[in-house]
């Protein structure tokens, strides 16, 4: 099976059919890193080159490990340890690689729509990695497949996703992602941080956790994105935590089962208490562990064979 499509950029490119293939073909996936030599040969012979122009743990190695469980020839550079340094643009950068003749190109970049732009000039398939505020289909697959195993469905669910929504790509691609799949997502968030037109992409908003947070099946707590913010949108820390910042009282009005959820990085105290992301309910970890699968089966759905990579 091979993707019709040459790249991955965005969440809403994809039907519901769709992502609930690559679901599927996550589950499956999942179960190679369980065993004791995980590595099958479903794509010896292909090269993917990671291009990591942001800073990144859990993404750039996920997708590294998922490269080479499957077999594939794995290279990294970094924004810092490559010619951009010198000047090199991103075009001019991509077109060298593209000269190496990879596979795929996985990018993360802090620039909305750069995935998009070298997607347009290179033959190569590209993964998008995160671009800017913009989108981060990966990670939205891998919360949907967390909260899928989980739940057993996603049609139906109330998922809050609550913080700095206005900075994230992550709420973004989750929005879309989980109400294609009959999810209702709530945003939650200081009014400073929830974008005027979220509601455009299916999110109803509210502006208390508290009150987002009444029988939920999901909520999804977002780091404040310091690093993409001109200005101060909140007072201190200490007030961002009292005023906007994950409760045991906001906990307690959510359904019995809820599972508390963070792409990461967390900032312990601040959107979320730690007795709270290291508690019973929270499958932080667990979305970790899925992005393995689901950059997999991305990858083996974009640039794989005829058969089904667990086979071998
Ligand atoms: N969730 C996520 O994108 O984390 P990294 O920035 O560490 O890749």
């Amino acid at each position: 099976m091979k993707s019709a499509k040459k790249d991955l950029l965005g969440i809403e490119e994809l039907s519901t059919d769709e992502i609930g293939f690559i679901l599927d073909t996550a589950d499956s996936m999942k179960e190679i890193s369980l065993r004791d030599i995980k590595k099958v040969p479903t794509l010896r012979g292909k090269t993917v080159v990671h291009f990591f122009h942001e800073p990144s743990t859990r993404t750039k190695t996920s997708f590294e490990i998922a490269a080479k469980r499957l077999s594939a020839d794995a290279v990294s550079i970094s924004a810092s340890t490559s010619s951009i340094v010198k000047g090199e643009t991103l075009i001019d950068t991509a077109r060298n690689l593209e000269a190496m003749n990879p596979d795929v190109v996985v990018i993360r970049h802090q620039a909305s729509g750069s995935a998009q732009m070298i997607a347009n000039r290179i033959r190569a398939s590209v993964i998008n990695a995160g671009d800017g505020m913009h989108a981060h289909p990966t990670q939205a697959l891998l919360d949907m497949m967390t909260v899928r195993e989980k739940k057993k469905t996603l049609s139906g669910l109330k998922i809050v996703i609550a913080g700095d929504i206005a900075h994230s790509r992550v709420a973004r691609s989750n929005i879309i992602g989980f109400t294609r799949m009959g999810s209702d997502v709530v945003v939650a968030g200081p009014p400073t941080m929830i974008p005027m037109d979220i509601e455009s992409v299916g999110a109803t908003v509210t502006y208390s956790i508290e009150d987002a947070a009444r029988k939920a099946d999901v909520i999804m707590i977002l780091r404040i994105q310091k690093e993409r913010m001109d200005d101060f949108l909140f007072p201190s820390n200490r007030e961002y935590a009292s005023f906007f910042g994950l409760t045991h009282k906001a906990v307690s009005k959510a359904r019995k089962n809820v599972v508390i959820m963070h792409p990461g990085p967390i900032n312990r105290g601040v959107e979320i208490p730690p007795e709270i992301a290291d508690g019973s309910r929270s499958v932080i970890l667990d979305q970790v562990e899925n992005g393995v699968a689901v950059r997999m089966a991305v990858l083996y759905l974009l640039i794989g064979g005829s058969r089904h990579a667990s086979d071998n």
